[in-house]
């Protein structure tokens, strides 16, 4: 039974920042402008419920919703980084905020994975197209009933009891992703999937639905897998179910317990990693840890990655291995070559000397991390700019850099001033 709910909204919408307020307050003026009805859906009503944080704001709109976008970047600012009018969909970003506006509508499947043919419709009928009822949930942000909560009964009781449950029997052929967003949901919220649900999504895997998506969104999936916070239950869960088997040939279930000393690993040293710290590759790297070098190979080809990802997950284990056996002699770090490593293996390092039989691996783990602390942190006082400032030709510096590094590193090097007396002395020769 539908039923229309009048929600403490204020009390949830007190929990949005004001920038995420001020957008919504936005699209429902403007709806009202154009006369069209606009309501909050999807993975943002759905966390609105939960309490969860989310930066990407889902709108439906019974109307045009590229038009209404078009329309909100005009007279409230923000840049549109697509308009499909293919699908009716519209994607503006704003405040480090994502905002989806799509018109109501109906989708057809022509073929399995296939993308949906569709059509404009309303609200009611825009639920149906949905993966699953958790996330067919709308709230209105149309004045006269702004806040109301419009959905199903049994939409809102699988919320509560925390079950993934999809609409109906051919959901997972018309989309096979969605058993990828069915693990997903499961490990991020502690849900479970329901029964039925559950037998669908292992007979489409036995049916080889998962052949029938391109790599580009097997990779997309599988990198929002395992970039949750709960990736290690995710793969648990992808056990459970029979996705690992079908998507991840090879992979044991060892590779969860890994995965969470991974978790850990990557806790410590958080601070220490920049934004081009790759999340998903270093989960990767754990993942395929056991795999002989014939098997990753062939896994990593299917995943379609750029070169110097490729490069990373296929780096030959001996020679990952001499590292980690420098370090663990305490050869002096210019000799051990760990420079060429990026963040991502440098923390792979780390889960290969954790996973050492105790009481070797804690103590190799601990002569590790700070090997690295050490490499995070001793490294050239002077900037690039400050260098050249005082005289150094740029095409000197990548070997300057070098050798104060290993100053550095040596103790040779223990101040700024100690350094600046170094490449003074440097000029003058
Ligand atoms: N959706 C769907 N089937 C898909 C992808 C998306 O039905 N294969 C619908 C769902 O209703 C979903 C909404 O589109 O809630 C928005 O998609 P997306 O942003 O991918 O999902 P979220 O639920 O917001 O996921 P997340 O919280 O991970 O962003």
């Amino acid at each position: 039974m539908a039923v229309k709910i009048k929600i403490n909204f204020s009390r949830q919408l007190s929990a949005l920042t004001s920038a995420e307020r001020e957008i919504i307050n936005s699209i429902s003026g403007l709806g009202a402008k154009r006369g069209e009805r606009a309501y909050i859906v999807g993975g943002f009503a759905r966390d609105i419920l939960l309490g969860f944080p989310n930066f990407d704001i889902d709108c439906v709109v019974e109307g045009d919703a590229c038009a209404l976008a078009e329309e909100f970047a005009k007279s409230f600012g923000g840049n549109i980084v697509s308009v499909n009018r293919k699908f009716h969909t519209a994607k503006i970003k704003k405040d480090n905020l994502t905002i989806d506006i799509a018109s109501a509508r109906e989708e057809k499947y022509a073929s399995a994975g296939a993308l949906p043919i569709v059509r404009s419709s309303t609200i009611k009928h825009d639920t149906l197209r949905r993966d699953f009822t958790i996330n067919a949930i709308y709230i209105s942000i149309n004045r006269g009933d702004f806040g109301h909560l419009s959905c199903e009964k049994a939409y809102l009781t699988d919320l509560r009891k925390g079950l993934i449950r999809v609409f109906h029997k051919n959901s997972f052929e018309d989309d096979p992703t969605r058993i990828f967003r069915a693990v997903r949901f499961a490990a991020r919220f502690g849900f479970n999937i329901e029964s039925n649900t559950k037998r669908l999504m292992q007979k489409a895997l036995k049916d080889g639905m998962l052949k029938k998506i391109s790599s580009f969104r097997v990779k997309r999936e599988l990198s929002l897998l395992l970039k949750e916070k709960n990736a290690p239950e995710a793969i648990e869960i992808a056990f459970a179910t029979g996705l690992a088997k079908a998507a991840l040939p090879g992979i044991k279930k060892t590779a969860v317990k890994d995965l969470k000393t991974a978790r850990l690993i990557w806790f410590d040293f958080f601070i220490y990693l920049g934004e081009q710290f790759n999340l998903f590759l270093y989960m990767l790297l754990v993942l395929l840890k056991d795999l002989s070098c014939a098997r990753r190979k062939k896994f990593v080809e299917t995943l379609n990655l750029n070169k110097k990802d490729t490069a990373v997950l296929l780096y030959p284990r001996s020679r990952m291995d001499k590292i980690l056996r420098g370090i663990i002699k305490n050869i002096p770090a210019w000799r051990v070559d760990a420079d060429e490593l990026r963040d991502e293996q440098l923390l792979f390092l780390v889960l290969l000397a954790a996973s050492k039989n105790p009481p070797t691996g804690a103590k190799v783990e601990k002569r590790v991390m700070d090997y690295i602390l050490m490499l995070k942190t001793k490294k050239p006082f002077h900037s690039s700019f400050e260098l050249m400032r005082m005289g150094f030709a740029c095409e000197k510096l990548g070997g300057l850099t070098k050798e104060i590094t290993g100053k550095r590193r040596g103790g040779k090097i223990l101040s700024k001033s100690q350094e600046y007396g170094f490449l003074v002395r440097k000029l003058k020769k």
